[in-house]
């Protein structure tokens, strides 16, 4: 762990703006919809035997499912809140699984410490990605894999984050780091630049179901901390805009959505698999 006096990880006010945005609301109805991915990627890893690290594990989807799987896993998190629902669930699972805060831009295990690193929808939401990748690779031993997912650039999300950017300009940044880079092979290889590592990067789609597209936008506006937060700056500029942004997010939803197989609709939401494999030297 570095301790200059410019390390982000040493700042105080960047520590609780990360920790209140996945703290609040509940992100663990939002982490519901995502576990079919957490459990679908750890049968494919075959991780069984394996030391594993659930890097940002939010209320535990990895790490839970890679520890039934028979991976020794241990698993961090910036957020206290998430990590105490994540030891609760390990607990209801009957496993075992090393639960530690710790920010991403410096993991407090020694360096080659994991054959797997795993981060699903957690490396891609830090705030310095060519330090949270070295970090990634750091704690991975040499031919071991560093997996992560992120959401690209169609779907739920994307649809929903264009919208919002038209009321609040910021979301898009040019200058700040573009989550979305960790959803493809050129955003990764960006990334990952310096690092002794190969890059692939899948993509895939997976359909989300609920009762209908307005009750899709109920949930992420009380659950989600950044839809929280997004509000809030949006209505402190014009009380009227969040209305806009419900009525043109469920518009704009209207011709991805497909009916339901038992009722309500299906949402679908575009991601990348990237798999970095760690080759010698880094
Ligand atoms: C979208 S959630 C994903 C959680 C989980 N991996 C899953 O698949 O449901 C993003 C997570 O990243 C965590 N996070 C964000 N920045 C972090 C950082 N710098 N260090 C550690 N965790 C961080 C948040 O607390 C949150 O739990």
């Amino acid at each position: 762990m570095t301790d200059l006096p410019d390390d982000p990880t040493l700042d105080p006010e960047r520590h609780t703006r990360i920790v209140s945005l996945w703290s609040d609301g509940s992100y663990e109805d939002i982490g519901a919809l995502f576990e079919p991915i957490s459990r679908e990627l750890v049968a494919e890893l075959d991780l069984a035997g394996l030391r594993v690290l659930d890097a940002a594990t939010g209320t535990g989807n990895t790490a839970i499912a890679a520890a039934s799987a028979g991976a020794t896993v241990d698993a961090c998190d910036l957020a206290p809140r998430l990590l105490d629902v994540a030891r609760d669930r390990a607990a209801a699972a009957s496993v075992d699984i090393a639960f530690v805060e710790a920010d991403l831009l410096a993991l407090p295990y020694e360096d080659d410490s994991f054959d797997a690193v795993v981060s699903t929808f957690g490396a891609f939401t830090v705030d310095d990605p060519a330090r949270c990748a070295r970090e990634l690779v750091r704690v991975c031993r040499p031919d071991g894999r560093v997996v992560t997912t992120a959401w690209g650039d169609r779907g739920v999300f994307a649809t929903s984050l264009e919208v919002i950017a038209r009321e609040l300009p910021e979301v898009d940044d040019p200058q700040g780091p573009d989550p979305r880079d960790w959803a493809d092979l050129d955003g990764v290889r960006d990334v990952v630049a310096g690092l002794d590592v190969e890059v692939r990067v899948e993509q895939r789609t997976i359909w989300f179901r609920f009762p209908s597209l307005p009750a899709a936008f109920d949930l992420f506006e009380v659950a989600s901390g950044p839809y929280l937060r997004m509000r809030a700056a949006i209505e402190e500029r014009d009380p009227q805009g969040w209305n806009r942004v419900r009525r043109d997010v469920i518009a704009g939803w209207e011709p991805l959505a497909r009916s339901g197989v038992d009722g309500g609709v299906e949402l679908p939401a575009d991601y990348g698999v990237a798999t970095i494999v760690r080759t010698s030297g880094t």
